[in-house]
């Protein structure tokens, strides 16, 4: 099986540790790990199943890793790729830009022709607004909120991850 590209940018390491649960979850042995602050070049267009981790900084603003390479993922190729994204953020210190960063990465991505899976629901969580919302109900990706409701994580993460298994098709 032709593996999984996971990249993530973490600040303070939650998105580090989310990203080691999910490749864990998903099989050690299918899953590339990539910290985005190591990568410059075109690393994702190497792989066809994708999934993209990143936290919300300072009002809505990319993890800084992501923010410098922003310029280059801007023109990767994503045609025929699958990609699925979890975020981290404080939906009530940040209210009005809860997880801004997978909605960015996220709707860039398929604008460039990626197919986005994993979408969920926004039950359970308390925001004002987000760029991760695709509709009053849903988020692009997986929402996590480690500074408010760090007990829902675990739950959160294994149902993702069995519902991205599915829609991936492994
Ligand atoms: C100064 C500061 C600004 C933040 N800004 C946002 C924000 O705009 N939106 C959001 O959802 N979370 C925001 N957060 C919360 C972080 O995204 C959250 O703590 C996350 O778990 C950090 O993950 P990381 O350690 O992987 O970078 C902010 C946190 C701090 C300390």
């Amino acid at each position: 099986m032709e593996k999984i590209g996971l990249f993530f940018g973490s600040d303070t390491g939650c998105t580090e540790a989310i990203a080691r649960l999910v490749r864990d979850l998903i099989g050690i042995d299918k899953v590339d790990v990539y910290d985005v602050y190591d990568i410059k070049g075109d690393e994702p267009e190497q792989y066809t199943q994708l999934i993209l981790g990143l936290s919300t900084w300072h009002d809505g603003q990319l993890q800084s890793s992501w923010d410098d390479y922003y310029s280059k993922f801007h023109d990767l190729d994503f045609t025929g790729k699958t990609v699925a994204l979890f975020g981290l953020g404080d939906q009530y210190g940040y209210s009005t830009y809860f997880c801004d960063g997978i909605g960015v990465i996220g709707k860039l991505a398929e604008k460039n022709g990626a197919k986005i899976i994993g979408n969920w629901s926004t039950e359970g969580y308390e925001h004002d607004d987000s760029k991760a919302l695709i509709n009053d109900d849903t988020f692009i990706g997986l929402c996590l909120d480690e500074d408010n409701q760090e007990e829902l994580t675990d739950e959160r993460v294994h149902a993702w991850v069995e519902q991205i298994k599915k829609e991936f098709g492994i």
